[in-house]
């Protein structure tokens, strides 16, 4: 029934010698995971390149042999990149790298694991994988900003209502609206600043949980690998995802954002409200309705979500009963992490070209402007500001409202004579100030939706892209360089 020795396994085992036979063929699918963590091949290269590095520091290898070791490494990283491996033939990425090794400069390549294992190798791997995929992201979310701040700045002449309990609340300037958005945003750059440094530690000397019987330099090897701490503990190293948890929480909140901005939205693109026009190239149509023009992208973003609240759910639940340290369970990781990754960055990188193409209907925001009392609020501060109690000025013009819906007017229709009925406060001033204009700007709180506050606050989310800009390119300088490292060695 199971396949075993007499079957000729596909497999190079850099652990053979202990076992007796051969994994089954289906064992060794199973175990397998280099359909997965093939896409650590640069990592798994260039954490090699540091660690041989350390090795011959503490005269493991010569310097020959690290020469010849970190040529075949450039050798190597060519031969994956012209797609010039079978996969199939590897249990995972970090054997795949010691084979091939050994295929360029024979049995030299069978010192390079002295003193590590693959528990703290991958550890390594996952942190430079992070490192990168932070960095990628955080570029994303800076260009999807920059959109904001261009369509915020396009549109700042533009009201439309700002809804609570989905109902007509009070008149926003389209801008604020968009500002909100940009602040959103700006945590999550935040977060990923912050999840950067959780993975800026260098792993490499746990080996397999309780540290190495090499004296390797790990400073060096931190340095080489520009990582600014060296982890304390080989069982807490072996054993700590922490790291991933985090940063798939972040990309949770990037992915509510998008999830809440798209379904504002998808609303706003309806028929019945008509604010929008998305533009043709990120719609599609049905197969048998000839009239239709679905916001798809949008609704996919909305879905997409779902899968990364999963992962979150998954990757706790993956942790929750790991017995310290290392267990196999540990390999799933990578499947919800990459899934994670590719499908955030995707929807950032969409949802910035949708927003880019979106139109508003400027006749139908000022039409919706005139239903629903928007200016009912404001009309309740112009009697606050002739000395009324804002409790009795709220109940007045709860009942003009009233009013007003029983004989289908808008407050300012009303003549001064009938104000005057509910109020002797009323006066002709009454009319301007629940214009639309004076309610946007009668909103004196900084964080407000005046002229003035967005202005500003759109002059200072200017100057807070430049600043995370320049971040960005300090944090760039921690993250190492294959060839820079090896072509030091190679001079
Ligand atoms: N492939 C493993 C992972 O992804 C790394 C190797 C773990 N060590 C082991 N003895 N199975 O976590």
């Amino acid at each position: 029934m199971f396949k075993n020795s007499k079957q000729n396994n596909k497999q190079k085992k850099i652990w053979a010698g202990r076992i007796s036979k051969n994994p089954s063929i289906d064992a060794e699918k199973f175990t397998s995971s280099i359909k997965i963590d093939k896409k650590l091949y640069a990592q798994d290269l260039i954490g090699t390149a540091a660690y041989v590095i350390g090795l011959e520091d503490i005269g493991i290898l010569t310097k020959s042999e690290l020469k010849e070791i970190i040529k075949a490494l450039k050798v190597l990283k060519n031969k994956i990149e012209e797609g010039n491996i079978d996969y199939d033939s590897y249990e995972d990425v970090h054997s795949l790298v010691e084979f091939e090794l050994e295929k360029i400069i024979g049995k030299i390549a069978y010192k390079i694991h002295t003193g590590r294992s693959r528990n703290d190798q991958i550890v390594l791997d996952e942190l430079l994988f992070l490192k990168n995929a932070i960095a990628d992201i955080i570029n994303l979310v800076l260009e999807l900003q920059s959109v904001l701040l261009l369509k915020a700045n396009k549109n700042l002449d533009l009201v439309f209502p700002a809804y609570t309990h989905m109902q007509k609340a009070q008149p926003v300037l389209v801008a604020h609206y968009f500002l909100a958005y940009f602040e959103k945003f700006k945590r999550c750059i935040e977060k990923l600043f912050v999840n950067f440094e959780t993975c800026n530690f260098l792993p490499i000397g746990a080996a397999a949980c309780v540290g190495s019987g090499y004296a390797i330099n790990r400073k060096l090897i931190a340095e080489i690998l520009k990582f600014k701490f060296i982890a304390s503990n080989s069982m807490d190293i072996v054993s700590n995802r922490e790291y991933i948890i985090d940063f798939i929480y972040t990309c949770n909140i990037i992915m509510q954002n998008l999830s809440r901005f798209a379904e504002d939205l998808i609303i706003f693109n309806t028929q019945e409200f008509s604010y929008i026009n998305i533009d043709d190239s990120f719609c599609t149509g049905s197969s048998i309705m000839p009239q239709k023009k679905n916001p798809d992208i949008l609704e996919l973003i909305r879905g997409k979500c779902s899968l990364v609240i999963g992962s979150l759910v998954q990757i706790l639940t993956l942790l929750k009963a790991i017995p310290l340290t290392y267990d196999s369970d540990l390999q799933e990781d990578k499947k919800i992490l990459f899934n994670v990754l590719d499908e955030t960055s995707a929807s950032l990188k969409i949802f910035s070209e949708v927003l880019k193409g979106i139109e508003f209907n400027k006749a139908k925001l000022k039409e919706s402007c005139l239903s629903g009392y928007i200016e009912a609020t404001d009309a309740a501060d112009y009697l606050v500001k002739k000395g009324l109690e804002f409790r009795e000025a709220h109940k007045i013009i709860g009942k003009l409202v009233s009013y007003c819906i029983e004989n289908n007017l808008r407050l300012n229709d009303i003549k001064l004579e009938k104000l005057k009925e509910f109020s002797v406060l009323f006066d002709n001033d009454f009319y301007t100030s629940i214009e639309l204009e004076s309610c946007i700007n009668s909103k004196v709180t900084d964080c407000g939706t005046s002229i003035s506050s967005v202005k500003n606050n759109l002059l200072k989310a200017e100057g807070e892209i430049s600043a995370f800009k320049y971040r960005f390119q300090n944090l760039l300088k921690k993250i190492p360089d294959f060839n820079e490292v090896v072509d030091k060695y190679l001079k």
